[in-house]
């Protein structure tokens, strides 16, 4: 059956998944399609570090991360601080925190729930990365939508509603199209057309599988989809960020709770957050110098951090922390403004 707009709820998938069988991209947490299923739980640890994170960026992590834990059991016998710190540079420190929770909840139960409806209760997991698991680790139908499929399905029905106010439809359209088999298969073939194809900028739609499928193509300007309300500019904020120095050694101190950067290694700041600069006093009383700025961008606003440096000639500073040695700080597992600011203090000298 020659496909077309009108009956693509019928013919997009068979025609993606042979377009997948001869082009899927190999990734280390992939079986090659129509092969049994993966490990779960090199599934769900990929699915969690790409959500909000690039294939390209991801790959050092999954396999430092399976290397280190090969297993779920490993994972979940590890020390937080030592899952946080290999996280570092990831970003969205939160979802390390809930890896080992999951993990030692899975732990517990002694094996993955296999529905979408058991997964989405695991800490960490939300609508995407439960459905997403369902579909590739265990072959269940599950719709999974990622900001990949987001676009092709905004383009495959030239959907005028702004994103987010458009997800239910796209859920709708994206449902209407995916098979009861190979779910997961599916999900990632549209991955790959979005990631390589279907791209945000420039489509390149004569090498698409479905294009003669595809509305916004038929219409002539596919990239004008998925149409995004206008954006608010991020507020910025300023802090600063303090560089404590002793015999080779930097003070770091732990982020307390569960808000950003929670549970990871630090330099002792001015009080910065997202709702407002920071206007703390030093940490201590001494000659600081500045060294320079680091300016990072978070999710809801961007930060331009001042560096602040002094030495100080004992180790006995009165704060809850620990002396890193500075030509270690790479292991510190920074956060990536932190390391930025590491970075900063090195080139300085
Ligand atoms: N992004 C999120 N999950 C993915 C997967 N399984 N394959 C490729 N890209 C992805
Ligand atoms: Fe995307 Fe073009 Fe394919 Fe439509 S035809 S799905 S716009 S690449």
């Amino acid at each position: 059956m020659p496909t077309s707009p009108e009956n693509i709820a019928a013919t997009a998938a068979p025609i993606l998944l042979a377009w997948y069988d001869a082009h899927a991209r190999s990734l280390p947490w992939r079986a090659p399609p129509g092969t049994p299923p993966p490990d779960p739980y090199r599934v769900w640890l990929s699915e969690v570090m790409l959500q909000q994170t690039t294939v390209a960026a991801v790959k050092p992590y999954f396999s430092k991360f399976t290397a280190r834990w090969p297993d779920m059991a490993a994972l979940a016998a590890a020390p937080e601080e030592d899952v946080m710190a290999a996280w570092a540079g990831l970003g969205y420190y939160s979802r390390a925190r809930n890896l080992v929770k999951c993990a030692r909840a899975v732990a517990e139960m002694g094996a993955f729930p296999q529905t979408e409806a058991e997964l989405i209760k695991l800490p960490g997991l939300g609508a995407y990365t439960a459905a997403a698991i369902a579909a590739i680790a265990f072959g269940q139908r599950a719709v999974v939508v990622d900001a990949n499929v987001e676009r092709v399905v905004s383009r495959l029905f030239a959907i005028d509603a702004p994103l987010p106010g458009s997800r239910k439809q796209i859920r709708r359209e994206t449902d209407s199209i995916t098979p009861d088999q190979r779910a997961g298969d599916f999900a990632q073939a549209m991955m790959d057309l979005g990631s390589g194809i279907c791209t945000a900028r420039d489509p390149k739609c004569l090498l698409c599988p479905l294009r003669s499928a595809c509305t916004a193509h038929a219409a002539g300007d596919p990239a004008r989809f998925p149409v995004k309300a206008a954006k608010t500019a991020k507020p910025v904020r300023q802090g600063t960020a303090y560089w404590i120095e002793h015999c080779g050694q930097v003070w770091l101190e732990t982020r307390r709770g569960t808000g950003m950067l929670g549970g990871m290694r630090c330099l002792p700041g001015d009080g910065w957050h997202a709702g407002g600069n920071g206007c703390g006093p030093p940490p201590l009383d001494c000659e600081w110098h500045a060294v320079g700025l680091v300016r990072h961008s978070f999710t809801h606003f961007a930060l331009e951090m001042t560096v602040q440096k002094c030495a100080v000639n004992t180790p006995d500073i009165g704060r809850d922390g620990e002396w890193w040695p500075i030509v270690d700080i790479a292991r510190a597992g920074l956060p990536t403004l932190f390391a930025k600011a590491a970075q900063l203090v090195a080139a300085e000298v």
